[in-house]
């Protein structure tokens, strides 16, 4: 979200004519994009404000800009403690960047505008985005949900949509513009609804629009992920085989203290039937370990329920509470050793699970769209499978006796040949005309 939130500000700030510079000490104005949902998060920020520092004293009229979660929950710490931040501005005031800026440019004052709306979506904003093959889409803002230990309803506000059509055109435009993988993205994407329109409605739209298309989402809740929509992502082809669902707990009363609004057994169901209709998917999760009163039993049925989901990845996160939320005022106390096994518990026995997963396809012929040179080797392209595999394959091959150099945005057919818990290794053996058959 946050990287298709500064692609929406980048496209404000190049509609007032700014323009993007790779060199810091070129910049007349630095905004920094924060997250709120760990405390490690913010505390990034501040370390890079005090980077930052030096480059204010070399340059005074360099103006420095809070955008995004940590506006909203911190605007007074940052703007009494930390004097160097010009402008604060909240996701849901974005359009306001450049005013604040000449504002601050001509009386020398303060920026901040950090209220919530109900109804920014940025509909009309071309987000400002890197020429690349994949693109995100954002189509809705916000969540109701209130799980009690996330600060997203708090940074983010109330959800709302953006309509069908407005939707469906961006996508259009960006796969004229050659964008051949495009995710659809949401706090809560499942709570979708513009006109009566569902997710799955819109899912299904775009997918039927853009056959020739990748098209993906995130991120689900369990609550509300609907028979409908998992009918719409078995039905197209170019609809990926993927969800990303976060369990964060495999315990009924963590969960109910979360309010999380499901069981593990209701969860479980929703993956079964996922598997049972698309039997190749890839499945993710969100895990959280220890939250307030978690105990030694509760985690062993976390522990039980990713051995039985057996999740093709997972991120894993120790709780880190936040100020506003409920769970904030519950009892919290983890000794660091326990912390840390707990944590290490999940993230082996998952990496045990996607390595055994990932070593059984070794053989296998996978339709992979290539993304990038490797950042590892510049003879080595990146690309993904469906079901949201990352695969590393050569820069070229040969068939037909003549040699076929490979560039972003193809689309082959590659066999595995190794794997390890997070990337697969494949050999070309055929350049594809389409993503589908
Ligand atoms: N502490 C730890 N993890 C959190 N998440 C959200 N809030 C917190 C928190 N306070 C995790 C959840 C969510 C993901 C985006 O971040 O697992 O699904
Ligand atoms: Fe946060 Fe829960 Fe909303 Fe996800 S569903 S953004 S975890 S409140």
């Amino acid at each position: 979200m946050n990287f298709s939130d500064t692609e929406i500000v980048l496209g404000v700030m190049s509609r007032y004519g700014y323009n993007e510079t790779t060199d810091l000490r070129d910049s007349d104005v630095i905004l920094l994009n924060t997250c709120s949902i760990r405390d490690n998060a913010e505390r990034k920020i501040y370390s890079r404000l005090d980077e930052l520092k030096f480059e204010k004293r070399r340059n005074p009229n360099l103006i420095i800009g809070i955008l995004g979660c940590m506006a909203e929950r911190l605007r007074k710490d940052l703007l009494e403690e930390k004097k160097m931040v010009d402008i604060i501005v909240g996701p849901d005031e974005y359009r306001k960047v450049p005013e604040l800026i000449d504002n601050l440019a001509e009386t020398g004052e303060k920026g901040i505008a950090v209220k919530l709306s109900r109804v920014e979506t940025y509909d009309d904003i071309t987000p400002l985005r890197r020429d690349g093959v994949s693109a995100w889409l954002s189509v809705m803002r916000g969540c109701d949900k209130f799980c009690t230990f996330c600060v997203v309803p708090f940074t983010r506000g109330r959800e709302r949509s953006r309509s069908l059509a407005g939707v469906v055109n961006e996508a259009v435009q960006l796969a004229e513009q050659g964008v051949k993988d495009i995710w659809l993205l949401g706090q809560n994407v499942n709570s979708y609804n513009h006109d009566g329109k569902d997710f799955a409605d819109l899912l299904h739209t775009v997918a039927s629009e853009l056959p020739q298309v990748r098209i993906r989402y995130t991120t689900s809740h369990p609550y509300d992920l609907s028979m409908k929509l998992l009918e719409t992502m078995a039905s197209h082809d170019n609809i990926c085989k993927y969800i990303h669902l976060p369990l964060q707990s495999g315990s009924d009363r963590i969960l109910k203290l979360m309010n999380r609004l499901y069981t593990v057994k209701q969860y479980m169901e929703v993956m079964k039937t996922a598997r049972s209709m698309m039997p190749d998917i890839g499945l993710s999760t969100d895990i959280i370990s220890c939250f307030p009163g978690e105990t030694e039993d509760d985690h062993k049925m976390t522990l039980d329920a990713i051995r039985e989901v057996r999740y093709d990845g997972a991120y894993t996160f120790l709780y880190s509470p936040r100020e506003n939320t409920k769970a904030f005022s519950m009892d919290w106390s983890f000794s660091e050793e326990v912390r840390k096994r707990r944590l290490d518990e999940i993230i082996s026995l998952q990496r045990e699970i996607s390595f055994d997963i990932n070593k059984s396809l070794i053989g296998k012929l996978k339709t992979i769209l290539v993304e990038s040179r490797s950042k590892k080797s510049d003879d080595q392209f990146i690309g993904r499978t469906d079901c949201n595999k990352s695969v590393i394959i050569p820069g070229s091959f040969v068939s037909d006796s003549s040699r076929h150099k490979v560039s972003a945005g193809d689309i082959v057919d590659a066999e595995i040949r190794k794997a390890n818990s997070a990337t697969l290794f494949g050999d070309i053996r055929s350049v594809r005309d389409s993503i589908t058959n």
